[in-house]
C-alpha cells in the first residue's frame, strides 16, 4: 500500500505544532500501526530528519503506553485493540491516514505524539493500593472467600491499563472511567474495604485538581476504551464517593 500521512509534529511542549505530510510506499497489510511509524521514522533518518516521537512499550496491549489519536479516533478504526495491536490490513491503498497526540490539558505535549500522562500516576498514588500487613501473620488471600460474580467484576475493572483513550475521546476530557476502573477493582473486593472510603474521595479529588473535566454520560470513553472498561465502574464510583462523604460528614 501507498499511504499518505499526517503527522502532528512539534518540537517541545513551548512549541505551536502543526501537521506535517509524508508520503510512504509499500506498506504491508501485515505490519502493525506502530511498525509502519517505524519504517517512516528509518526513512527520516536516512535523510537526517528528526524521526516522530512517539509511546510504546511491550506492543502488545499491556502497558498503555501507546496513545495515538488516528483519523480521529483514539487507538483507531479498530474496536477493543490499542494502537500497537492495530495492523494496517485496517487500511487500504491510497488512504490519507491523520495520526495525532491524545489532547487533554490534563495530557500536556512533550514532543509530536507523546504526552505527559503522570496525572494518572499522581491519581494512582492518591488511592489505588491497599496496604496489607506483611508481619509473618498476614492471612492468604486465597483463604478468604469472594463471590464469583464480585471477583470476575474486580477482575474485570482491573484490566484498565491506563492508556488515558478515555481521556482523548471525551468531550470534556474527563477521566472518570479509568479512576472508576482503578476504585472498582478493589471496591468490590474484600481486601479493599479499609481504606474504602479515602480511596474514592482522594482519587476523585486528585482527578479534579489535575485539571480533567466531569461526566456527562456520553459514553465514548466506554466505546473507545481497548479493554472495554464499562460505564457501570462510574455509577459504581458515585455511589462510593456518595457514601464515604455522607458517612464522613
Ligand atoms: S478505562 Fe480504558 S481507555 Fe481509560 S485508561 Fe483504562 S484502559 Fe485506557
Ligand atoms: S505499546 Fe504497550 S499497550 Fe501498546
Amino acid at each position: 500500500m501507498n499511504l499518505k500521512l499526517k503527522i502532528w509534529r512539534q518540537k517541545d511542549a513551548n512549541d505551536k505544532g502543526s501537521m506535517v505530510d509524508y508520503d510512504i510506499q509499500n506498506v504491508s497489510e501485515h505490519m502493525s500501526f506502530l511498525e509502519m511509524l517505524d519504517v517512516l521514522n528509518e526513512e527520516l533518518i536516512e535523510k537526517g530528519d528528526d524521526p516522530v516521537a512517539f509511546d510504546h512499550d511491550c506492543r502488545e496491549g499491556i502497558c498503555g503506553m501507546c496513545s495515538l489519536y488516528i483519523n480521529g479516533e483514539a487507538h483507531g478504526p479498530d474496536r477493543m485493540v490499542t494502537t500497537c495491536q492495530l495492523h494496517m490490513r485496517k487500511f487500504k491503498d491510497g488512504d490519507t491516514i491523520y495520526i495525532e497526540p491524545f489532547r487533554a490539558n490534563a495530557f500536556p505535549v512533550v514532543k509530536d505524539l507523546v504526552v505527559d500522562r503522570s496525572s494518572f500516576d499522581r491519581i494512582q498514588h492518591a488511592g489505588g493500593y491497599i496496604s496489607v500487613n506483611t508481619s509473618g501473620n498476614t492471612q492468604d488471600a486465597n483463604a478468604i472467600p469472594i463471590p464469583k460474580d464480585d471477583a470476575d467484576l474486580a477482575f474485570d475493572a482491573a484490566t484498565c491499563i491506563g492508556c488515558g483513550a478515555c481521556v482523548a475521546s471525551c468531550k470534556n476530557s474527563s477521566a472518570m472511567l479509568f479512576v472508576s476502573a482503578k476504585v472498582s477493582q478493589f471496591a468490590l473486593l474484600p481486601q479493599g474495604q479499609v481504606e474504602a472510603k479515602d480511596r474514592v474521595t482522594n482519587m476523585v479529588n486528585k482527578m479534579d485538581e489535575e485539571g480533567f473535566g466531569n461526566c456527562t454520560n456520553t459514553g465514548a470513553c466506554e466505546v473507545q476504551c481497548p479493554k472495554g472498561i464499562s460505564l457501570d465502574n462510574i455509577s459504581r464510583m458515585n455511589r462510593e464517593f456518595l457514601s464515604a462523604n455522607l458517612k464522613k460528614s
